[in-house]
């Protein structure tokens, strides 16, 4: 396994630099796209949507299969249930549907980055639900339960991420998330470039590295090996940030807490480099 992670790093030598610090989101997201279209020829925009499933045909068509009866369609109906049960819809425009693909977003208020979960944790606390009690947690569980039938309810929407340019505090919050994707960290000093973006396509410990473009359409995914052999319908589910800890212990690196300014932040870039790529959430993922 070790000798397969030096293989890759000794890869990323070969690759082109980092995305320019003085560029604009815009400009990142074109040079972003870019490079994936040269290195996958044959994909289209919206197909990167299906992560690995994009570019691999065989695991596609296995993948094709699982998705004809899904195994995340029990825990859809429970969030569904939970978002009714507990009126989520009152907090939210548009009663709450058809919104994900605008998330994250810069709150002009806080001068933060907040993300969907973290609108939907204030949204469970005003209501009068004892959060505490209900063992609702950013990550999995029920909350990744309603967060995946609000992202259902966006399907087909374009994602639009948008980054106020004339707002210091949101440029900074961008680049804070740019830095802290490309950034080398753990022992064994990978970023989430290096695996998502210069190696995207090769195999380390078994998994295909799936490309960081479209990788955020579809949360949160299903995930067997987070499901284990649980009965539990929701056991599979979890969100983008759970999949963040995951893919940060991979290399050694602590994970940081859900919600986390720092991992708000990231998401907020890595969101935005898929804009234009429609939503398909909740989805099976290895
Ligand atoms: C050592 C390589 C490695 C590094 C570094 C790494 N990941 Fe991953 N990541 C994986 C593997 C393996 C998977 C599972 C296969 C796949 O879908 O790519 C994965 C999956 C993911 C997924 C799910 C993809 C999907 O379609 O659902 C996301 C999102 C993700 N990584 C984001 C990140 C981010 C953000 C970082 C940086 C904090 C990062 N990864 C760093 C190896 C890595």
């Amino acid at each position: 396994m070790k000798k397969l992670l030096i293989t890759l790093s000794a890869l990323t030598a070969m690759v082109i630099a980092p995305l320019q610090a003085s560029a604009s989101p815009q400009d990142d997201l074109d040079s972003f796209r870019s490079y994936f279209n040269q290195h996958f020829p044959g994909v289209a925009l919206q197909d990167y949507g299906n992560g690995i499933y994009a570019i691999d045909h065989v695991r596609r068509f296995e993948w094709q299969e699982s998705e004809e009866f899904p195994p995340y369609e029990e825990a859809l109906e429970i969030g569904k249930n939970l978002f009714e049960k507990y009126n989520i819809g009152s907090c939210f425009k548009k009663g709450g549907k058809g919104i994900k693909q605008n998330y994250p977003y810069f709150d002009q208020k806080s001068g933060k980055v907040r993300t969907l979960e973290q609108d939907l944790m204030a949204c469970l606390k005003r209501n009068g639900v004892d959060t505490k009690a209900e063992k609702l947690g950013y990550k999995k569980g029920k909350l990744a339960a309603i967060s995946a039938y609000m992202a259902s309810t966006s399907n087909g929407k374009k994602q639009n991420v948008v980054v106020p340019e004339d707002d210091e505090r949101a440029m900074a919050a961008y680049e804070d998330g740019k830095t802290f994707f490309y950034a080398k960290r753990g022992q064994l000093n990978f970023s989430c470039a290096d695996c998502h973006i210069y190696n995207a396509g090769k195999m380390a410990r078994g998994n295909l590295l799936s490309p960081a473009l479209g990788q955020t359409s579809h949360f949160p995914v299903w995930r067997k090996k987070w499901a284990g052999n649980s009965s539990d319908p929701l056991k599979g589910l979890g969100t983008i940030q759970r999949r963040y800890g995951g893919c940060n212990k991979q290399v050694r690196a602590k994970s940081l807490k859900a919600q986390a300014s720092s991992y708000n932040n990231l998401e907020y870039f890595h969101t935005y480099m898929s804009n234009g790529i429609e939503l398909n959430g909740p989805a099976v993922r290895q």
